[in-house]
């Protein structure tokens, strides 16, 4: 079975590994995951490359071809470079010893120049050749070059909108698939319904405020994204819910947002007319937690600043 790995950024490290174990039990329910800080080493059917592209945290990536417990490397293991016109290598250190990367990283292109007709290239390769330290292991793999993500465009913005980051992160902790549909009931400007569509997941974005629905019209507009508006109290959901398999939303938080009431009341009455057998990904002021004691199978607390600090809830 094919091996692969992720070195996730050390931002929200909790979220970004529970993401990746998400994506990929998603396509793959036997995969099997290792964590060793911020690497995951994953055994799977799907490629790398498939994962990659929907996770939000993931720094490099890449095909693992061998294991070694030492720093031997013969021609066999550049085969991969065979056909390969350029190449770069890169020495990542997650042990605790110190190692001299510049200097393995050399010896290591100069070895590779030794066995294949690859030239070294360090903006723009064809192949990246990684060199994984742990403590326990050592990894040697290769990624090719990534073809550029487009990320979805925005021409409406509104002080309230969620960061395009937690809210992919969201929808994939609850990994809702490509051709799935997903429900935000307070839409705001569209994050939700842009990042959803830009991962193939159709969306239906409601919103009460008609000034709200515009904005996401527009942003969706823009992507040529086809997403549902719907102006409504969020209690229309319910109606819909047989359109819909989950439920990705960023609660008002009573300030630059228009509120029908206080968010309290706002999230009470929400938890009250959550269908059943929904997935659902819940994001709200954290100070509510106390007075709501919602259960869920998850909880992450989120730091934006001293008096902002947000729950991601997931059901
Ligand atoms: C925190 S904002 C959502 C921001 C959104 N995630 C974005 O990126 O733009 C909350 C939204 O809830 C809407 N809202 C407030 N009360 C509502 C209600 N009762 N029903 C539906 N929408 C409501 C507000 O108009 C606001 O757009």
């Amino acid at each position: 079975m094919p091996e692969s790995f992720f070195i996730l950024s050390k931002d929200y490290l909790e979220l970004a590994t529970d993401e990746i174990i998400s994506i990929v039990k998603m396509y793959d329910r036997f995969a099997k995951i290792k964590i060793i800080s911020n690497l995951i080493i994953i055994q799977s059917k799907t490629n790398w490359k498939e994962i990659t592209k929907r996770a939000t945290f993931v720094k490099t990536s890449g095909q693992i071809l061998r294991k070694m417990s030492g720093l031997f490397l013969d021609e066999d293991n550049f085969q991969v470079l065979k056909n390969t016109k350029s190449f770069v290598c890169r020495v990542v250190n997650l042990s605790s010893n110190q190692l001299n990367v510049p200097e393995l990283e050399s010896s290591m292109g100069d070895m590779i120049s030794k066995f294949t007709h690859a030239k070294v290239n360090l903006k723009n390769p064809d192949i990246t050749v990684y060199l994984i330290f742990t403590n326990k292991e050592n990894f040697f793999g290769f990624s090719e070059k990534n073809e550029e993500m487009k990320h979805p465009k925005k021409s409406k913005k509104y002080p309230h909108e969620l960061d395009w980051k937690l809210t992919r992160v969201m929808i994939n902790l609850i990994g809702l698939k490509k051709g799935e549909t997903l429900c935000d009931p307070f839409c705001g400007t569209g994050t939700t319904l842009l990042e959803s569509e830009s991962m193939g997941i159709n969306a239906i974005g409601i919103d009460f405020d008609v000034k709200m629905c515009e904005m996401s019209k527009e942003n969706l507009k823009i992507n040529s994204y086809k997403s549902k508006i719907l102006n409504s109290d969020f209690q229309e959901l319910v109606k819909i819910s047989n359109d819909f398999n989950g439920i990705v939303t960023d609660l008002p938080y009573g300030r630059s947002s228009k509120a029908s009431e206080k968010p309290e009341e706002v999230l009470k009455r929400f938890i009250s007319i959550i269908p059943k057998g929904k997935k659902i990904a819940i994001m709200y002021k954290k100070e509510l937690d106390p007075k709501m004691k919602l259960k869920g199978l998850k909880k992450y607390h989120i730091y934006r600043h001293k008096s902002l600090t947000r729950t991601i809830l997931i059901k």
